[in-house]
């Protein structure tokens, strides 16, 4: 069967999700699965790649990867009776890339990770891995997902929510952002991922310097209280034909000790100040409430195929902070170690990640 592997894209993230697809394309098994790779530049070309073009994508290389245009363009299917990409050479001559069975779209953060391409694979009814329209875009708005998940008597935390427009409108707003809200804040964009637009702020007089750095990456932003509690993250995978929705059997854990918090440094770049620890230790009541309000959330958000479900276990039990429909498969990613560490390789979960898309 034959795999068609999209990265890159036009997202802050773009240089990860190349790590992301160098990972995947290691670990896929080539007994089982032939492999299409679909590049997608910063600007949102769709580029034919080759796999020498990944051989040096890494986290620790001098600038992170990037999809460059090497002039050809991939044509998706016109119409649901095909499932064949067709290519265009960069002199502008057509020929077939062959028929696709499913589609791993691993990009992460908007214009990927938020519903969009999902959106354009249903109109022309090619599988793929991950969760649909409603799951990728609910997921991906870190304010609408609060809403839903506070309305299902999941824990998040206390947040406001404000738009470029309403500040420019009234500018004073900017001194009631923190009403009722606890220090340290994070100021975050509503969309973005790997900590992009991120900051940890103590005082107020840095939160306008703070949304400038937000609203580079969209127009709405979040003022979050920081929680106090452990950092863990859980891996869910889609149970197969009818199955219950499956958990890893151990979570990870981020240890900041040396740093403000887990940043794009800390996340990719081997800053110090941050441990991953894995197995982390818990209670045995404490990870059955970690994981009933995973399946709990991946379940009520419409999420599927995979998340990686990210929270904060205080002493009132876990306070759900993000999920991750499309998370990180680079060498520093939690998600694939959590499956490893539960028993499943890293190729066995490409694998199934592929079935459940078929299925
Ligand atoms: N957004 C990054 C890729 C992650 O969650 O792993
Ligand atoms: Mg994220």
């Amino acid at each position: 069967r034959t795999v068609a592997l999209v990265f890159g894209g036009r997202s802050s993230e773009h240089g990860i999700s190349c790590v992301t697809a160098a990972g995947v394309l290691r670990a896929i098994d080539r007994d089982q699965f032939d492999v299409v790779l679909v590049g997608i530049t910063k600007r949102g070309a769709m580029v034919r790649m080759q796999e020498e073009d990944l051989a040096d994508y890494r986290l620790d290389a001098p600038a992170l990867p990037e999809v460059r245009d090497n002039g050809t363009r991939v044509i998706w299917p016109a119409s649901v009776d095909t499932r064949s990409l067709t290519l265009v050479a960069s002199d502008g001559t057509l020929s077939t890339l062959g028929h696709v069975d499913a589609v791993m779209p691993m990009l992460h953060g908007p214009y990927g990770e938020d519903g969009t391409i999902q959106g354009m694979l249903d109109l022309i009814d090619m599988p793929y891995v991950g969760s649909g329209v409603l799951g990728s875009s609910l997921c991906m708005d870190k304010h609408l997902v609060k809403v839903v998940l506070q309305s299902m008597g999941i824990p998040v935390a206390p947040w406001r929510t404000v738009t470029r427009g309403e500040i420019d409108r009234n500018p004073a707003l900017v001194e009631t952002l923190d009403d009722g809200l606890a220090y340290p804040l994070f100021v975050k964009p509503a969309r973005a991922g790997s900590s992009v637009g991120v900051s940890r702020v103590t005082e107020a007089s840095e939160i306008p310097a703070a949304l400038e750095v937000a609203f580079a990456e969209d127009r709405t932003v979040l003022i979050e209280s920081g929680i106090t509690g452990r950092e863990v993250e859980i891996a869910v995978l889609e149970g197969r034909e009818g199955q219950p929705t499956r958990t890893s059997s151990v979570i990870g854990e981020i240890v900041v000790t040396g740093r403000d918090f887990y940043d794009f440094e800390a996340k990719y770049l081997g800053a110090s100040g941050v441990e991953l620890v894995l197995p982390a230790k818990v209670t045995e009541a404490e990870f059955e409430a970690i994981r009933d309000a995973a399946v709990r959330a991946f379940e009520g958000t419409q999420a599927r195929t995979l998340s990686r479900i990210d929270f904060f276990l205080t002493e009132d039990g876990p306070v759900l902070n993000e999920l991750n429909t499309l998370p990180g498969f680079t060498p520093a990613s939690m998600y694939p170690m959590l499956w490893e560490a539960s028993g499943m390789s890293y190729s066995e979960l490409i694998t199934e990640l592929i079935e459940l898309a078929l299925e």
